[in-house]
């Protein structure tokens, strides 16, 4: 998919398909303007004749366009002029793309974005723009033998904007580019079976990721390395399965050798079974998902790289299954964790924090600026945030502000919760130095407060992603969720 600039009139330009916004309430944008002086008062008279209203998604596909360039003109609704907001003007883009997608012409232009609206300038506009096209065409086929609906015909979009704005929206496009990839990449690796997206397959995406970019390395350890390692906590939730576990370590280096990393650390269980505390079988197939922190972070490291960012990030990914058999763990076990902490695993369905912590004492050693581990960790957070925000908790303030700001100018957001140490109560072990699981309170909390064990004095943020990595229903799939989030956050460090 190619995206170009777009300055110059509407009414000048040779195109399939040209969206074109209106308002409801009678004034016209400058494109539609443009486009209705050419063209024989063609847009006043639909809006006279009441085919569209202009309230915000409203569509109407005129194609009657006469002499015009434009062979096609997609009008699009976006509400009162005087209320265009983010949120109105997103809804817009949505439907009008969405639209496109599904339409037989290999080219169109988007007006939309050369028109101004509050909480978003041209570079934000390009941006999304281009983020929602490729939300809105992606189509996973890698299983199918016959694809069936194909992918949408269109290859060039134009990007509307004025002469003034060209920069701005160039670095938009670029950007969007990188993140839709990146989004796109996080999206398969989620909604691919789990006998296909194993923990060796993440290898193999990690070193593809390596191969296409010079300044990304990529180290995959073994059982015999994580042994040697004493990831006890790790190994626990490996030892049930016959798939190898891995533990995989991607480097980004753009900035100076001597700048502190970004640390990422992605849950990466391939499949959540739940062990020997299983989980009923109604929708366990969605337990196929619970890779997608590991693919959030294999995301942000083939964008970031993509867009040769000047600094350093690293990706940390725990990966195994978590299966019950002969050879599992069985509540009451207790092991001992590589920070030297022994945990009374109570419950082996909270598989996600025993692989984490392990790989959270690892990351200390690279000596992170701030430290970030994305997870699918709580059902309870599905409870207490819906797939509207990811749960955000962490023991720094301004990294936690960071990335609430962040996902709110992303348009991905999340929402801090509460880490107060008496929290840490609720996982007092007898036996062990603390146990696994809480009982059914606060138990997004519960999960992160056994994971701020392990941080000591590190700046650590840590994203449950449960509610927000994937969609159900008629919908269902990944989401690429949270790596718009995260991009945001690290382009706002460059
Ligand atoms: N992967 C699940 C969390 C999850 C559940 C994500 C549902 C999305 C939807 C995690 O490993 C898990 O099983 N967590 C348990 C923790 C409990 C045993 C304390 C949960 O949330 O039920
Ligand atoms: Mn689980
Ligand atoms: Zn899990």
């Amino acid at each position: 998919m190619q995206f170009q600039v777009k300055t110059g009139s509407a009414s000048q330009q040779r195109t399939a398909c040209a969206i074109v916004p209106v308002f409801s309430g009678g004034e016209l944008p400058p494109a539609a303007r443009s486009l209705d002086k050419a063209g024989g008062g063609l847009i006043t008279r639909a809006i006279r004749n009441k085919d569209i209203k202009g309230e915000v998604g409203d569509q109407l596909l005129l194609t009657h366009t006469g002499e015009l360039p434009c062979q096609r003109i997609l009008l699009v609704g976006l509400g009162p002029k005087a209320k265009l907001d983010r949120r109105a003007w997103r809804k817009a883009l949505r439907g009008a793309l969405s639209t496109v997608a599904r339409g037989k012409y290999d080219d169109a232009i988007l007006h939309l974005t050369s028109e101004p609206v509050s909480g978003a300038d041209a570079y934000r506009r390009a941006r999304l723009a281009v983020e929602t096209w490729h939300d809105v065409s992606y189509r996973f086929t890698a299983m199918k033998s016959e694809p069936g609906e194909t992918a949408p015909a269109l290859k060039r979009l134009g990007i509307a904007a004025s002469a003034r704005d060209q920069r701005g929206v160039r670095r938009g496009i670029e950007h969007g580019a990188a993140i839709a990839q990146a989004v796109a990449l996080a999206k398969d690796l989620g909604n691919l079976p789990p006998n296909v997206c194993t923990p060796s397959y993440l290898v193999e995406r990690a070193r593809g990721i390596a191969k296409r970019a010079r300044k990304v390395t990529v180290k995959a350890l073994g059982l015999a390395e994580i042994r040697k390692l004493r990831m006890g906590a790790f190994l626990a939730v490996t030892q049930g399965s016959a798939e190898p576990p891995r533990f995989i370590v991607l480097q980004y280096r753009g900035g100076r050798a001597s700048d502190r990393p970004v640390v990422l650390v992605g849950k990466g269980i391939t499949f959540d079974t739940g062990g020997i505390s299983i989980k009923p079988a109604g929708a366990m197939d969605e337990m196929k998902y619970d890779m997608c922190g590991a693919a959030t972070v294999l995301g942000v490291l083939q964008a970031v790289a993509e867009l040769g960012l000047p600094i350093n990030v690293t990706g940390v990914v725990p990966t195994c299954e978590n299966l019950p058999s002969g050879t599992a763990t069985r509540p009451g076990d207790i092991v001992r964790t590589m920070s030297g902490q022994t945990v009374e695993i109570l419950n082996t369905d909270a598989e996600g924090r025993l692989i984490l912590c392990d790989a959270i004492t690892y990351a200390l050693r690279f000596k992170p600026a701030a430290l970030i581990d994305i997870a699918t960790l709580t059902g309870a957070c599905l409870v207490a945030l819906g797939r509207i925000r990811s749960g955000l908790l962490g023991n720094s303030d301004k990294l936690a502000d960071d990335l609430l700001a962040a996902g709110q100018a992303a348009d991905d957001r999340a929402w801090r919760l509460p880490l107060d140490e008496d929290y840490g109560e609720l996982i007092k072990s007898p036996f062990a130095d603390v146990a696994n699981v809480g009982g059914r309170d606060a138990g997004t909390i519960t999960a992160a407060s056994f994971l701020s064990r392990f941080v000591g004095k590190t700046d650590w943020a840590h994203l449950d992603i449960a509610g927000t990595a994937w969609n159900v229903g008629s919908n269902k799939g990944g989401t690429g969720r949270p790596i718009p989030l995260l991009m945001e956050y690290l382009l706002h460090r460059t």
